[in-house]
């Protein structure tokens, strides 16, 4: 045991099968409804077995980024304790189904999302939107910010990586708020992957360019996304910023509910997840990060990402279940 897993109990290798399998079970609930156009269905049929799983193990684990607020959902909220309560204090921070709406319609990309790291690890971030910068491994620290314009930050990362900005592949979510930062980076030359959900694998496709062709993501999505965000990079390498986005008071409150009291600070990587965690997801419909759900009469099958920020292991599994 090394002196961190002493002094807080969190034994990350022995930890991680557990979340594997608790990734594998809420992806294989949901294979069942993937294309049905029931995204409700989908989700709770994630969450429930996202949960049962997660009580099977020999943890206190407190949801901290979950389903949202206890009125809201009932499995899964945050302040939910899960686990057997033997075992180490643990926060966790999950999406049993991070793309309903793909999963739905059967479109790529739709992950099961689960971070494990012990109590106090993790951003405790409220359910905003947060404007989000993220690049692979191998670049020095703040080569883009999230002060920069779009344009500088597709010039800055070419400057860095010493090719032209036409060269650069840019994810950004498809949605109206995002049309000047669009332009901006068409602007460069820089090509762009719109996608319409999903920003957690929009960020992580960023660690893996090689095989995903992305090399920056940019632009606003969920905040507890975010932070899985963070928990994935920071097991594969790679930078993220993020900076919570307000509109109204009933928001500004939820950011003092969590302890937030510094409501313009950019978050790094290492601010969002203080300290070494795990990661597991799960491919459900698939695409260039983890293979789709595969079904045939008598079994399931799926794949998962397995990963932990102490060794930066980075694991694909493949699991195949009887039914
Ligand atoms: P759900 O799986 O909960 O539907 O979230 C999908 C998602 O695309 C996230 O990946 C992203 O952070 C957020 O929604 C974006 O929010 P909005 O659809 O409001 O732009």
């Amino acid at each position: 045991m090394t002196s961190n897993t002493q002094e807080t109990g969190f034994d990350d290798r022995m930890l991680s099968l557990g979340l594997a399998r608790v990734s594998e079970a809420a992806a294989m609930a949901s294979a069942a409804l993937i294309g049905r156009g029931d995204e409700k269905a989908a989700d709770q049929a994630a969450v429930n077995a996202m949960r049962q799983q997660l009580n099977l193990l020999d943890i206190a684990g407190t949801v901290v980024i979950g389903e949202g607020e206890r009125d809201e959902a009932p499995m899964l909220f945050i302040g939910e304790e899960v686990g057997t309560g033997r075992g180490p204090a643990v926060d966790i921070a999950l999406d049993p189904l991070e793309g309903t709406t793909l999963t739905a319609k059967d479109m790529p990309n739709a992950l099961t999302v689960i971070a494990m790291g012990p109590r106090g690890s993790m951003l405790h971030a409220p359910d905003v939107y947060m404007d989000k910068l993220a690049i692979g491994p191998g670049l020095e620290p703040g080569v883009v910010t999230l002060d920069m314009s779009p344009a500088e930050r597709v010039e800055a990362l070419a400057a860095a990586r010493g090719c032209k900005p036409a060269d650069i592949t840019v994810c950004i979510l498809e949605r109206p708020r995002h049309e000047a930062m669009i332009a901006g980076v068409r602007g460069t030359g820089a090509a762009i992957r719109l996608i319409t959900d999903g920003d957690v694998a929009g960020v992580m496709h960023c660690a893996e360019s090689d095989i995903t062709g992305i090399d920056m993501y940019m632009g606003s999505g969920g905040a507890p996304e975010g932070v899985l965000a963070a928990a994935a990079l920071k097991c594969m390498g790679g930078q993220i910023y993020g900076r919570l986005l307000f509109r109204n008071d009933d928001e500004r409150g939820r950011a003092a509910k969590a302890g937030i009291t510094d409501l313009d600070r950019v978050y790094s990587r290492d601010e969002m997840v203080t300290r070494d965690v795990i990661f597991a997801a799960s491919g459900v419909t698939g695409g260039t990060l983890l293979p789709r759900i595969r079904r045939m009469p008598g079994w399931v099958e799926t794949t998962t990402l397995l990963m932990r920020s102490k060794t930066g292991s980075v694991r694909r599994m493949t699991y195949r279940s009887p039914v």
